[in-house]
């Protein structure tokens, strides 16, 4: 069991440990729910089929009702991130002053749409609503970094940036 080559088990007995790790704090009430999604999206940067399973164990729900959810909002995941996760705000200080542009800026230039990850895996594109810098607006992060009073021509320049690297 030691030699995860040996174990074809093991990512999935890591990934249930790991997600009861997550878990313990909270009281299988479903009002936990999406905290705990958060947790898992953070961690993995997507929601493992194996943690909607344990998961919807854990607080007594069908799988169905726990994949809903997940399909809802679009910060949740079912598919792995890129290495640089795109993410336009279309709250709506960001939104009056043009993030829609920008959104879609990132989309011809990525060529992918809204909750996809490009085919080599170095970027995603997802929409946020309001990261509290309303004051920079229009905003956009990659991974944990703001890039705020954002243009067109910035999504651009940052995401060329991003490419070569
Ligand atoms: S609305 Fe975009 S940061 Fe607040």
């Amino acid at each position: 069991m030691e030699n995860d080559k040996k174990c074809s088990n093991c990512v999935e007995q890591k990934i249930k440990q790991e997600i009861a790790e997550i878990m313990k704090p909270y009281t299988n009430d479903k009002e936990n729910l999406i905290q705990i999604l958060n947790e898992v999206q953070v961690k993995y940067g997507y929601i493992p089929k194996t943690a909607q399973l344990e998961i919807a164990n854990y607080l007594n729900m069908p799988l169905a009702e726990v994949y809903g959810v997940i399909t809802f909002y679009s910060r949740f995941t079912l598919v792995p991130k890129g290495k640089y996760n795109v993410s336009i705000c279309l709250g709506t200080a960001c939104f009056v002053k043009g993030s829609k542009d920008i959104l879609e800026r990132a989309k011809t230039k990525l060529g992918i749409e809204e909750g996809q990850t490009t085919a080599d895996g170095k970027f995603s594109l997802d929409t946020t609503r309001c990261v509290g810098a309303c004051g920079l607006a229009p905003v956009f992060t990659v991974n944990n970094e703001v890039y705020g009073k954002a243009t067109v021509k910035k999504i651009d320049e940052v995401l060329d940036m991003y490419s070569k690297e």
